[in-house]
């Protein structure tokens, strides 16, 4: 066995450089597959959109005009109009209005509504009675807040003036931007997001595990979640 010793010595060498530069060939290859798959994607989302950020603005207004300062008369004019006017051959909602989930998600908390969830819209109602404050999250989909009833306040830097937004306005987020928001004293917005879903989850669902350990809202909000997106994907609604 020694007696090749410098050929022995050779050939291990330029298989690892072989094998090295395989592996990297193979990491380019898959880097440039998933590139190309996500930006396909990105570019077919919108066929799967159901909702209209106009549309829902304008329901959003009618419905704080009819009812001001009222979240318990506005929630039930929003969903009898989305029932009326969306066919549930085309997209499944939520429409039992007692089904609250807490939410903990960048500092600030609220409780939740999932009107509508599926893997590139989302539709629910979120706030508080008591105020709170934190990050807007930075995310892969627009976010539409139509607000109901208070005020939402928001501060995004360079600019050092406070953004305010109230009953009949809608805040829109661009995804990928980020802000810090108030929801000031109390607050409820029909939250409105389009694009990929999925990839916000984190940002919902980290601080059960790095904070507030409350597995029970966990578990209904990933139950709900997936029962509304399973009930969409079987109507053929992504
Ligand atoms: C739903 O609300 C929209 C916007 O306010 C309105 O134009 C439409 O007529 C309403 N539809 C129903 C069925 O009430
Ligand atoms: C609506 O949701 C509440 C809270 O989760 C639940 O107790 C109730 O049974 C639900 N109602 C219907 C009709 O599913």
């Amino acid at each position: 066995m020694p007696s090749t010793k410098s050929g022995t010595k050779a050939a291990p060498k330029s298989d690892a450089s072989a094998s090295c530069l395989r592996k990297w060939v193979t990491r380019a290859v898959i880097a440039f597959v998933v590139y190309v798959t996500c930006s396909f994607l990105d570019r077919i989302k919108d066929r799967w959109y159901v909702f209209t950020p106009e549309a829902l603005h304008a329901l959003a207004q009618d419905a704080v005009k009819a009812h001001p300062n009222d979240i318990n008369a506005i929630i039930p004019h929003i969903v009898s109009n989305l029932s009326a006017e969306h066919p549930s051959s085309v997209i499944a909602l939520n429409t039992n209005s007692s089904e609250w989930v807490l939410s903990n998600a960048g500092g600030a908390m609220g409780a939740m509504y999932i009107i509508h969830a599926s893997i590139t819209e989302y539709l629910i109602i979120f706030g508080t009675p008591l105020g709170t404050e934190g990050h807007t999250g930075m995310h892969t989909a627009d976010d539409y807040f139509n607000i109901l009833v208070g005020e939402q306040w928001a501060f995004s830097p360079p600019n050092l003036a406070m953004e305010v937004y109230r009953p009949g306005d809608v805040h829109h987020l661009p995804r990928g931007h980020v802000k810090q928001y108030k929801m000031h004293e109390g607050c409820f917005a029909l939250e409105y997001a389009r694009g990929w879903i999925p990839l916000m989850l984190p940002f919902g669902l980290a601080d059960v595990f790095t904070s507030t350990l409350d597995y029970w809202s966990f578990y209904h909000t990933v139950r709900i979640t997936a029962r509304e997106n399973i009930r969409n994907f079987l109507i053929g609604k992504i």
